[in-house]
């Protein structure tokens, strides 16, 4: 539906050189969502800029249902745009115009009677759940209800493609959630193949087949969510995911002397983590029936990400130490990464991860 081919944007100022894209490649299959994460400036909204042209690349190519558009005519390319919807982080409404007439904005020169327009207004608020307010002005609508019309308004020509570029960041959790609900319901219903841009790691675990890291104007991993959750190969992945889970807390604690983490002689402290799509199992009381052994759970992050579960676990392990050697091999057997954080046995120079 979407590639790139080896895409850079540079923006040359009198005084410096932004390479805020560099050399991306990406393909996004039809009915996908995708999402696009990394830290503020790492240039994921030029890169999507990019997509429909908003911004022009400085090299490389862009496909859309396999052609190009980066070598189509202007006249091509105003058609083509219609193909693609965008939303942002600030709804971009029109605040003197009526909530049907924003929505109805995108049909102005397409030959359309005012009735028409109106009708396909009114069918468009009924999908994005807002049919009583088709008369009311933006400013009496709350952040989600803009974003509804900014939504509706994006798909007034029928898109194949919406682009969406921080579009839950202004909203509060409850509607961020009823907004991803309605962005994974037009996907559904409309086939709608989604690009989503965001810095929030529950964005992407609630709505993303597949997602893509950005820094520094590179794409820096790519892949299916849940590998890419379970198994991150890059820092800049792994403290997004940190981000969403109380983990590093641990590390305090243990400089603190907390009470929890004063260990006994025989504990142990571990860090359970779930690395591949496995059969959802009763991980802790599994283990500690087998191989009698305590497991004491400090801090749990778990998720699921369709029917597996995605996260892990660290808790204090005590019990006899063989025990305890065997229950992580048979974890590791299970596809779980065992790491240790704190060990009270001996000096261990089994390596379990
Ligand atoms: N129009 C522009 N002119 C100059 N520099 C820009 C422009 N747009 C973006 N940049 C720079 O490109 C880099 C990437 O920006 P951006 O794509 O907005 O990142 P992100 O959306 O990931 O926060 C930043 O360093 C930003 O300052
Ligand atoms: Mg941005």
């Amino acid at each position: 539906m979407v590639a790139l081919e080896n895409l850079s944007k540079t923006f040359n100022s009198k005084t410096s050189v932004v390479e805020a894209v560099k050399n991306v490649s990406l393909r996004v299959e039809q009915g996908e969502i995708h999402g696009i994460i990394g830290l503020s400036g790492a240039g994921k909204s030029t890169l999507v800029r990019c997509i429909n042209l908003l911004e022009r690349p400085t090299s490389g190519k862009v496909f859309l249902d396999g052609e190009e558009i980066t070598a189509m005519s202007n006249r091509e390319l105003r058609l083509t745009r219609r193909k693609i919807g965008m939303i942002f982080q600030q709804f971009n409404l029109f605040a003197s115009r009526a909530v049907w007439r924003n929505i109805a904005y995108p049909l102005w020169r397409g030959g359309l009677t005012k009735k028409q327009m109106a009708d396909r207004a009114r069918e468009l608020l009924a999908l994005v759940d807002l049919s009583d307010k088709e008369n009311v002005y933006p400013s009496q609508l709350s952040g989600g209800q803009k974003q509804r019309v900014a939504i509706a308004r994006a798909l007034a020509n029928n898109p194949r493609l919406l682009l969406c570029d921080e579009a839950t960041s202004a909203l509060d959790p409850q509607t961020t959630s009823s907004i991803l609900e309605l962005l994974k319901k037009l996907n559904k219903r409309l086939g709608l193949t989604t690009i989503v841009i965001t810095h929030e790691m529950h964005v992407v675990k609630e709505i993303c087949d597949r997602a893509s890291v950005m820094e520094n104007g590179e794409i820096v991993e790519s892949g299916e969510v849940f590998s890419l959750f379970a198994n991150p190969q890059r820092r800049v992945t792994q403290d997004f995911i940190e981000t969403a889970s109380n983990f590093s807390k641990i590390n305090s604690m243990i400089d603190e002397n907390h009470v929890i983490t004063r260990l006994r002689p025989g504990e142990r402290i571990l860090k359970f983590r779930y690395m591949e799509k496995s059969e959802a199992e009763a991980l802790v009381s599994a283990v500690s029936r087998r191989f009698n052994i305590d497991v004491n759970v400090i801090f749990a992050n778990l998720e699921w990400v369709g029917d597996a579960p995605l996260g892990g676990i660290i808790s204090v392990v005590s019990g006899d130490s063989r025990n305890i050697d065997e229950a992580l091999l048979y974890l590791r057997d299970k596809h779980v990464g065992v790491e240790v954080i704190l060990d009270n046995t001996r000096v261990s120079e089994t390596n379990y991860a």
